[in-house]
């Protein structure tokens, strides 16, 4: 059952709209609206609030600022993950970045709230905002770790030394641009005060982070909070904490006692929710003349709000890359008056591969030597900076096949050469490599005496196919049919995962999952084995076969509804576990990724620059795939967002306010169908027995890393025009 096409078993509610999602829950009766009043001013101070006149507007029934804001628990920088640590809103009069809360006006209708949010007065004193990292790099500093915990720098070997004395030398900057999760569901909240208790329904990516943080916020204790989210409409990053619309939702459910609704426009997304941050980038290659690198620098620069520190580890995948003794790896911070910085879309290897795998392209075409071989040239036999071996490295074998599929050996060699009509196209490609990451989860399985199995977890389904999956997994550890199992998530209740993100949801909790069935599958045996009314007393437990929904050993069976309708007719249970990675021994004595190969096609119009994708082709090592449909879907659309993180998207900071511009779906552009043509994605066979029993690793974000560059050099070989300030919109190919 394992790794087969299954169509997503939430296929038909989502489709038939029975699938609620947390804004259209109304069975908590009928709600208040609030809508989110915010800050015109990017850098400064509220003076004064009116909120008179939206008090006195029709349904108003609260005007909450940071006048008679509720006091909060304040952010604890010792809670490891800031997911789980409080996020306090109208705290006070100071304004951090443009859009942030000032007040929340709560109404009757949200038609009312939404009227009287415009006549809610505020004055400010505007102060000196710093909205554009340029000129004010001198202001950089390096944070403590980076995202994840990692290393800020490394520094392998003598990288002065080995640069200098390399006969052929890169040295450039890359730039990218703000990008923002935007996710289709915008971020909404229904906090349901029931005596001491919170319902929230929020659309999360964690369930154990948003009660934490809630419960920290709130100042109560995390078992008055549950959370409940069993349809999530997307997060890419977004939805790992819980923002404003959520803190704020509770507070006024609290302070009405009625059910309270707040959602986020698409236009208060944009300012809300964290921002990927921009970054400078300065690669450095230097290599001797047969491609093998000597030394290899990825140091970056980017922006972070001086009020939330945020380090996206745009370098770190780099150190396991490629081979090179001389290296060096930094991140350095600039503080900017904007929203913070926050996981989107592969933190880290999305807008770092960008510039790597640019740079790479560049250095063969230096050396005049082919940008497949040159990659290949260059493959570690150990991980160049932990020096520990790789668990399951297969980066060469997707370079070739997917070489192979492409027809990449009638790739255009000197840029500009070839033409289609009016079209100038080239070919470009770009490895893939993507962290793995592990996190504590775990799993519920129980059986009941219907020879159903129902599997319980808080963990989440954000689009991803989780409930498909570990339908398949369950079916597959109890020999059920898909039918017997059903698969229940998104609830605090349930025990506790680390949630989707990081590309760790499904491997983690299929982990879970599949210890929680090997568990209760020796539950069963040791009651049907030791049981005298069972046709299997006495047999050996070791001989046992689980299928149809039943257990054979040798020549008798018996139905698992029967041995737990005699053994535990309220049903039997079992659960399962993952640990966190730093307790895990393989995460410290191997170097552990998923890795890719991308191939991509474009034409270039000759007289406009317009830049249309032709085709893209991208080959995955992933370990085992636990649903090859699922699995299909998350690299395809890594690979389309890769695609319009080289050519489209881009949030753009007005430098008076700090705001961003295009702040809607009509200027902030990203790939649409006509953008986007053939995609073909092949996945190669594996099994990685180093993270975890089931040989699966994440694929969520391996599909965006990489997949730009590809794009990105392409254009160059079609056009000979080399652009590193991406994304790379037509005006900078003219
Ligand atoms: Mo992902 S950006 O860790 O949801």
């Amino acid at each position: 059952m394992i790794g087969q096409a299954v169509n997503r078993v939430d296929g038909p509610s989502k489709v038939t709209g029975r699938a609620t999602y947390s804004y259209e829950n109304w069975e908590a009766g009928q709600p208040l609206y609030g809508v989110i009043v915010g800050a015109t001013i990017g850098k400064g101070r509220i003076t004064r609030i009116d909120a008179g006149s939206a008090e006195r507007a029709p349904g108003v029934r609260m005007v909450m600022s940071h006048h008679n804001a509720p006091e909060q628990g304040p952010r604890d920088e010792s809670v490891p993950m800031e997911y789980w640590r409080a996020q306090p809103a109208l705290t006070g009069p100071d304004v951090h970045h443009y859009g942030e809360p000032v007040a929340l006006v709560v109404a009757e209708t949200f038609e009312q709230a939404r009227a009287a949010a415009e006549l809610v007065d505020v004055d400010y004193a505007v102060g000196q905002g710093r909205f554009l990292l340029a000129g004010h790099e001198g202001e950089a500093y390096a944070p403590k770790t980076v995202n994840a915990g990692l290393a800020t720098d490394t520094a392998v070997g003598d990288f002065d030394a080995g640069f200098s004395s390399a006969p052929v030398k890169i040295d450039q900057y890359y730039t990218t641009p703000y990008e923002l999760s935007m996710p289709m569901e915008p971020h909404a909240c229904l906090a349901e005060p029931r005596g001491e208790d919170l319902i929230v329904h929020v659309s999360c990516q964690i369930v154990d982070a948003a009660r934490a943080s809630i419960a920290a916020t709130l100042q109560t204790d995390p078992e008055r909070i549950h959370i409940v989210t069993p349809f999530v409409g997307g997060g890419f990053g977004s939805k790992l904490g819980i923002h404003a619309e959520t803190i704020l939702a509770a507070l006024a459910a609290r302070a009405s006692g009625r059910p309270v609704k707040v959602a986020l426009t698409r236009q208060q997304v944009f300012q809300l929710v964290g921002v990927r941050p921009t970054s400078n980038q300065r690669v450095r290659l230097g290599a001797g003349r047969d491609g093998r690198l000597s030394a290899l620098a990825h140091d970056v620069t980017m922006h972070t709000n001086p009020d939330m520190e945020y380090a996206e580890q745009t370098a770190a995948t780099t150190r396991s890359l490629y081979a090179a003794p001389h290296r060096l790896t930094s991140h350095r911070l600039t503080p900017l008056d904007l929203p913070r910085g926050s996981d989107v879309r592969a933190p880290g290897e999305a807008p770092g591969m960008l510039a790597v795998e640019s740079a790479m392209d560049e250095l063969a075409e230096a050396l005049g030597m082919d940008p497949v071989e040159l990659r290949i040239r260059n493959e570690p036999t150990v991980d160049p900076e932990r020096d520990v071996p790789y668990s399951d490295r297969h980066l060469v074998d997707c370079l070739r096949e997917g070489a192979r599929r492409f027809g990449w050996e009638r790739r255009p060699v000197p840029p500009a050469s070839m033409r289609d009509g009016r079209w100038l196209v080239g070919y470009g490609m770009s490895a893939a490599i993507r962290g793995h990451f592990q996190g504590p989860t775990a799993v519920r399985v129980r059986l009941t005496a219907d020879g159903t199995a129902v599997v319980q977890s808080d963990m989440t389904d954000i689009g991803t196919g989780t409930y498909t999956i570990l339908t398949q997994v369950a079916a597959d550890g109890l020999g059920l049919p898909r039918e017997r199992v059903r698969v229940e998530l998104g609830r605090s209740e349930h025990p506790s995962s680390w949630g989707s993100g990081g590309s760790w949801g499904a491997t983690n909790s299929s982990t879970a999952t599949y210890r929680a069935c090997a568990a209760l599958r020796e539950k069963l045996l040791a009651a049907a084995c030791g049981d005298t009314r069972s046709p299997l007393y006495g047999l050996d437990p070791a001989n046992a076969v689980f299928a149809v929904g039943g257990v054979r050993i040798g020549g008798m069976s018996e139905a698992l509804s029967e041995i737990v309708a005699r053994h535990a007719p309220e049903g039997m249970e079992a659960e399962g576990r993952t640990r966190f990675m730093g307790d895990d021994p393989h995460y410290s004595a191997y170097s552990i990724h998923t890795y890719g190969a991308h191939f991509a096609e474009v034409g270039v119009d000759a007289d406009t620059a317009e830049i249309r994708l032709r085709r893209m082709l991208g080959v995955f090592s992933v370990g085992r795939v636990l649903n090859a449909k699922t699995a299909r879907s998350q690299l395809m659309g890594g690979m389309i967002w890769g695609a319009g993180a080289a050519l489209e998207e881009e949030a753009v900071v007005d430098p008076r306010t700090g705001a961003f511009v295009n702040r809607d779906f009509a200027q902030y552009l990203v790939p649409v169908h006509a953008d986007i043509p053939d995609v073909e994605v092949v996945v190669l066979d594996g099994y990685d027995d180093k993270a975890n029993p089931l040989g699966a690793k994440g694929v969520g974000e391996l599909g965006i890393c990489g997949s730009g560059a590809a794009v990105a050099n392409a254009v160059f070989n079609a056009t000979g025009i080399r652009v590193r300030d991406f994304p790379i919109t037509l005006e900078k190919v003219l």
